[in-house]
């Protein structure tokens, strides 16, 4: 193992005023955090990797996750008071959502009622499976509102794997691309690890993003805490900051 390759404290891997974008953190809402204590549990967790701003992004997704702006602020309010009532006042949590995008969506976009990331900022997913046959036509409705799409994932979509093609026309479309930082671990497989070093090599992430769901994540976040990674991930780092910090 060379110098560039020299383990980290977890705590260094972050720059001191990261902001996560992409987390399942709010309680009992879709397949992450199962309760307020996880809730809480999985926070102090990446807290001690030193982030302390997070946009969390608990699914949207047809009638599996039929969370609404309603529901989610909710779980939002019970997170901040809960981390204030236990004394972190460092901590900035504000939720949004991670939208499928799927008829639900559509329906979403078309009646205004859109949770961003911050600012123009969407977070958008699509099938493992497949993407949607009219993915053209919705990303040009995201962007007819006046919106960003944010895709989660890229190097998640195995369709995509054999054609780096379709990557480049997603951001001819408009997409900016948000890598999941456990793509670069054992997490997901050796073929989306090799589509992401791909994707980073070639400069098409914007944003980075966590994608925690439990606490198995946030341990192999650990198998990352080294120079190398961190030097990949800083300019990913830096634009997360400059766009969303609180
Ligand atoms: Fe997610």
């Amino acid at each position: 193992m060379g110098l560039f390759n020299k383990k980290i404290n977890k705590n260094e891997l972050y720059p001191d005023n990261y902001v996560d974008i992409h987390s399942h953190l709010l309680p009992g809402i879709d397949d992450g955090a199962k309760n307020l204590d996880d809730s809480i549990t999985l926070i102090e967790r990446l807290y001690a990797f030193g982030i302390k701003q997070f946009r969390t992004t608990p699914h949207v997704l047809g009638d599996v996750w039929e969370n609404s702006t309603t529901t989610i602020k909710e779980k939002e309010a019970l997170v901040q008071a809960e981390l204030t009532k236990r004394g972190y006042h460092d901590i900035k949590i504000s939720a949004s959502a991670e939208y499928m995008m799927d008829n639900n969506f559509s329906d979403l976009l078309a009646a205004d009622d859109i949770l961003t990331i911050k600012d123009k900022y969407v977070l958008v997913e699509m099938s493992f499976f497949n993407p949607p046959f009219n993915l053209d036509e919705i990303l040009f409705q995201i962007q007819y509102k006046g919106y960003i799409p944010v895709l989660a994932h890229p190097e998640r979509y195995g369709f995509y794997h054999n054609d780096f093609s379709e990557y480049k026309k997603l951001i001819d479309a408009g997409c900016l691309f948000q890598l999941n930082i456990l793509s670069l671990s054992t997490q997901y497989g050796k073929e989306v690890t090799k589509i992401a070093q791909k994707l980073l090599k070639e400069g098409m992430y914007t944003f980075v993003g966590s994608d925690t769901h439990h606490k198995r994540h946030i341990k192999l976040m650990e198998t990352l805490a080294n120079q190398k990674t961190k030097k990949l991930l800083t300019p990913l780092f830096q634009n997360n900051i400059k766009e969303f910090s609180f």
